[in-house]
């Protein structure tokens, strides 16, 4: 089996893989990363999302031996011991969740739209959830979210 390294959430990680294993798998079964979440097999839901090298990826849709060398940083790598990220702690205060199955998704990749546009219109922001499916909120709540969750990077 190929020995693949990568560094997740900072960290250096190495680890034997199959071939066929997804970066998704990768994250939840060997590195135990469950807030990546599977919410589809035909890579439409979004709930996968990390970063690879600072861009929104969805990790069902790579294989881990892709990443190998790569950056690669899930929800888990967000917070700051107790204190969330800007865009987590615009989501809990706009209610922009229910369930929350998509929410690890919605948040890295609403993080990737900030880095890529600082100041984004809540049009922007609705094209660019076209990867991100949410079964419960209707969406309203996830866009106000990531309107606060900019500015609020903005700094
Ligand atoms: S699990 Fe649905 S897009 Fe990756
Ligand atoms: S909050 Fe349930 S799927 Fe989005």
């Amino acid at each position: 089996m190929p020995t693949v390294s990568m560094t997740v959430n900072g960290e250096n990680v190495s680890s034997e893989v199959e071939p066929r294993t997804l970066l998704v798998q990768y994250l939840r079964e060997n590195l135990g990363l469950t807030g990546t979440h599977v919410g589809c097999d035909t890579s439409q839901c979004g709930a996968c999302v990390v970063h690879v090298n600072g861009k929104s990826a969805k990790s069902c849709t790579m294989l881990a031996v892709q990443a190998e060398g790569s950056e690669v940083s899930t929800i888990e790598g967000l917070a700051d011991g107790d204190t969330l990220h800007p865009m987590q702690e615009a989501f809990r205060e706009n209610h922009g969740l229910q369930c929350g199955f998509c929410t690890p998704g919605m948040v890295m990749s609403a993080i990737d739209l900030v880095q890529t546009n600082s100041n984004p219109s809540e049009q922007d922001v609705r094209e660019w959830l076209e990867g991100n499916l949410c079964r419960c909120t209707g969406y309203h709540n996830i866009v106000k979210s990531i309107l606060a969750g900019a500015k609020t990077m903005q700094g």
